[in-house]
Formats: C-alpha cells, structure tokens, sequence
C-alpha cells in the first residue's frame, strides 16, 4: 500500500471518530483505483501549422459551476473544460445537491440549490488531482452547517491545506486534517462548517488565488462583510463572476493592494456563461510555434484576462513573434486569438513581478528558456514548490535529463539555453512527472525541439486540465511519411 492509502486510513479513523459515523466509512480505501503510470515518448516535430482552439480556461469552469450551484434556477454553460479536475467539483456539487446535467451538444446545466443550501454529503468528497476543487470547496462548504471528509490522490495529499485551514477556522469551522511533511496539514482532512459563519478581515499571507477565492466563497454564506485583502494581486475570476452573479462586491486600491469586500448572504441569479479557452492550455502551443522551425500556428479564443497572460509578454521580451488578432470580449473576460511565429529567443532575466500573472506557466518557460541563447533567471518562485509537484525540483531533473545546465535556488531557477539547437533529448532515461500534467505537457514541448526525442513516465495526468493535448499536437505537427 503507498502512502497515499495509509494515510486514508487513518482519516477514516479520525473521520468516524468525529461525527459518529459508521456506516458508510468516510474514508475508504477501495474508493481509489491504484494509479496505472502511462509512459509516452514525444519525438521532434515539423512545424505547427494551422489554427486550433484550446479548451475552456480551468479557473474559470471550477468557478462557473460552484457559483451556478449557489444560485436559485438554471445556470447554462458552454465551452466548460472537461477535464478531470473540473468534473470532480462536478461530482462534489452533485454529491452536496446541486443538479448538474450536461447536453449531447456540450453545454452543462447547473439547478443551484441557493446560497446557504448545500446538503451533506453521503460519503468522501473526493478532488482527485484538482487543488482549485480542494480549497474552493473547501471554502464553500465552511460556512455551512454540515460536515464534509475531502480526499485526494497521491499528489494532492501532499499539498498544503493550512493555508486555507487558517483563514476558515477564523471564521468558526473546525478541521481535523492529516499530518503531513514538515508540520503542514494535509488531506485527507474532516471539515465541519460553520452556521452561521463569522465575517472576517483577512490580509493574504501569500498571493494565492485559491485562498483569495475559498475566503470569498465562504463569506458568501455569512451574514456581514467579508473582507479579503490581497498586498499582491492574482486572478481575479472569482470576483468577475461573483458580480455577474449578483454579488455585491466593492474592490479598492490601496498601493499596489486590492482589498475586496464582500456583502455576505446574496441571492445570486443564473447566468448564460461562455467560459473562454485557457491560456495555460494555450501556453504549451505558443512555446512550441516559437521554437520548432517554420511553425505559423493561430491559437482561437484564448483567455487574455492581464491576471493570467503574464507569459506573451515574457515570451516577446526574449524575442517571440506573438501577434495579438481581433481582441474581444467573452463571458466578461478578455480574449483574443494568438498568431504564434517561429523566432529565436534570447535568456532574460524575468521580473519576479510578473509571476501571479503567469504562476502555472513556469514549467513551459523554462523549456522556452533551455532553447534560448544566453541565460534566463528567475525568481520569486517560491508558490512552485507546492503545485501539483515541487515544479522547481522537478523542473531541474528535467531539464537536466535532457542535457541543460540548470541551477536551482531556493525561489528560481537560472537556465544556460542552447541557442536554438536541438535538446539533446532523454537517451536511456524517463522524465519524472509527479502527477504533475503541466511537467508532463513541458517536456512534450521539449521533445518537439530535440534531437533523441523525450520520454516522459507519465502522460494519464494530463487528461486533469488538457483532454485531447496529445491528438491536438499531432494535428498540427503532421511528421514525415
Ligand atoms: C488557481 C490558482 C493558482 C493556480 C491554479 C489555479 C485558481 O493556484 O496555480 O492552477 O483557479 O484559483 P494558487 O492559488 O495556489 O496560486
């Protein structure tokens, strides 16, 4: 049994210890069918060529059906990412009451059961892989009289939960989580919410979307003003789509914080939303246009919000060819289509200002970065030692299996480019992933710019934020005969 199966359990111990339950367990083993690693080699491409679009953004999908399951009536939704990470909140907001369908032609319908109106659950609510489902749900549930066990898989129950644990006690629910390494809490975890909840003023310790919004969430079932105060801005999804559900939300500045207040206890109202693609997703394409050779792909309909496109701007600077078409609006977020050129890149040194604007696209950098002439340095990374895997560690292997020279610091990492020459590749070795499907998707980058190609162990953890990447990179690298 791994780790991970020890450690749920002892949540089921702690989990019947507290609320008395005997029957269903909250936490069972059986729950979690064991991990089949699926290992993939990506081999050097042809240029990209065409156009595609991406899948609708993550944030926003999780955000879209948690809000459509706080209102009252039907919430209709088009382009929602159907990865797994957003169909486990799907399966959360059902197993807490919500009726969520989807229609043959893709568009999903969410019957909220208002603000206040979650159900307890019958059993573990389980967020897989998805820490925007941990801590939202987290968040949501708080403030409601009802006691809920969260699990995770291997790569989630190492993940920090404190960070939120913190600010929710504070607002009067009680947790009783798994120890994990060096003192952090972790899943699995028993929540019992609050009811009513107690509104508080909470300045971010760390600049943390997911934090921001489990807070706001909370506070959406507790009487008063929540206050959340970020020194740092991040996406700011959360706020978009709480005022065009009828929030009453008011955001100030002061120097470069935003505070954000939030009048607790709304009637939120269902919404048509169109969820635009995800820059994330997005970024994997720009950085492989702009390194394979002749490449002239047009990405559609990518996310544009200036709290998520930090990479285009980074991307240019080190001398990418990203040209900006028809600007619009979709779903009150900004969105554009990209047209992404072949270009030489030079190393920069990355302005640690930027990273909330681009946190998830560190991994693909650095592969842009290992092909590029001259050094790139990074800092202010800290955040990318608690993604899906320790991004920074697992970046370095990485990029080191594939003949780079990488120094790695506590907060960055400084990458000596080739210049534009081929990657060596893996040769005899596998890059580990750690669940991680945005190191997995990196390095299938990297294979594209290398010469032996790249052998990645894992590529099932993609199917979390990226369905169909693979057949997607095929289209538009056709190979040789
Ligand atoms: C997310 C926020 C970010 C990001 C994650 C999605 C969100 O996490 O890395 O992929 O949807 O709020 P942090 O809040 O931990 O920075």
């Amino acid at each position: 049994m791994g780790p991970s199966g020890r450690r749920i359990k002892n949540g089921a111990r702690l989990a019947m210890h507290l609320c008395g339950c005997q029957s269903p367990a909250p936490f069972q083993e059986d729950d979690r069918m064991p991990h089949t690693p699926s290992p993939q080699t990506f081999r050097p491409a042809g240029p990209l060529r065409g156009s595609i679009a991406v899948p609708g953004d993550k944030s926003i999908s999780h955000r879209a059906l948690i809000l459509g399951a706080m209102a009252v009536g039907e919430t209709r939704v088009s382009g929602l990412l159907e990865g797994e990470d957003v169909l486990a909140s799907a399966a959360a907001l059902r197993a807490m009451g919500a009726d969520i369908t989807r229609d043959d032609d893709g568009t999903w319908h969410v019957h909220g059961v208002g603000v206040g109106g979650l159900l307890q659950p019958a059993s573990a609510i389980d967020c897989g892989n998805s820490g925007t489902s941990a801590r939202l749900l987290m968040g949501l549930v708080a403030s409601h009289g009802i006691t809920v066990s969260f699990t995770g898989d291997a790569s989630l129950s190492k993940r920090p939960m404190g960070r939120v644990i913190d600010p929710l006690s504070l607002m009067g629910a009680s947790f009783t989580a798994s120890p994990g390494a060096n003192g952090t809490q972790c899943f699995p975890l028993m929540l019992e919410g609050a009811h009513p909840a107690v509104p508080i003023t909470y300045r971010l310790p760390m600049p943390s979307a997911q934090v921001k919004s489990a807070v706001l969430l909370a506070g959406l079932n507790t009487p008063g003003i929540t206050t959340v105060i970020e020194p740092v801005p991040t996406r700011d999804h959360s706020e978009r789509m709480l005022r065009g559900f009828g929030a009453q939300l008011d955001i100030t500045q002061e120097d470069r914080a935003r505070i954000i207040r939030l009048t607790g206890q709304p009637e939120l109202q269902p919404q048509d939303l169109t969820v635009p693609g995800d820059p994330s997703s997005a970024a994997f394409f720009m950085v492989a246009a702009t390194l394979v050779e002749g490449s002239d792909l047009t990405i559609r309909n990518v996310g544009m919000n200036p709290t998520r496109a930090g990479l285009v701007g980074v991307l240019r600077a080190m001398g990418a060819d990203i040209e900006e078409l028809e600007p619009r609006e979709v779903g009150g977020e900004p969105v554009a289509d990209l047209r992404v050129r072949h270009a030489a890149l030079k190393g920069i040194e990355v302005d640690p200002a930027v990273v909330p604007s681009m946190v998830d696209e560190f991994p693909v950098l650095f592969v842009a970065a290992a092909l590029a002439e001259g050094t790139t340095v990074t800092r202010g990374l800290d955040e990318l030692r608690v993604k899906e895997s320790d991004r920074l560690a697992t970046m370095a292997a990485a990029l080191e299996a594939v003949g780079i020279r990488v120094e790695e610091s506590e907060d960055g990492l400084t990458i000596h480019g080739t210049g534009g020459e081929p990657l060596r590749g893996t040769a005899n070795a596998r890059i580990k992933t750690h669940l991680d499907h945005r190191i997995a998707m990196s390095m299938a980058v990297a294979g594209l710019a290398s010469r032996d190609g790249v052998e990645v162990d894992d590529v099932a953890p993609i199917a979390t934020s990226f369905p169909r990447f693979e057949s997607m990179l095929s289209a538009v690298t056709p190979r040789p005969a």
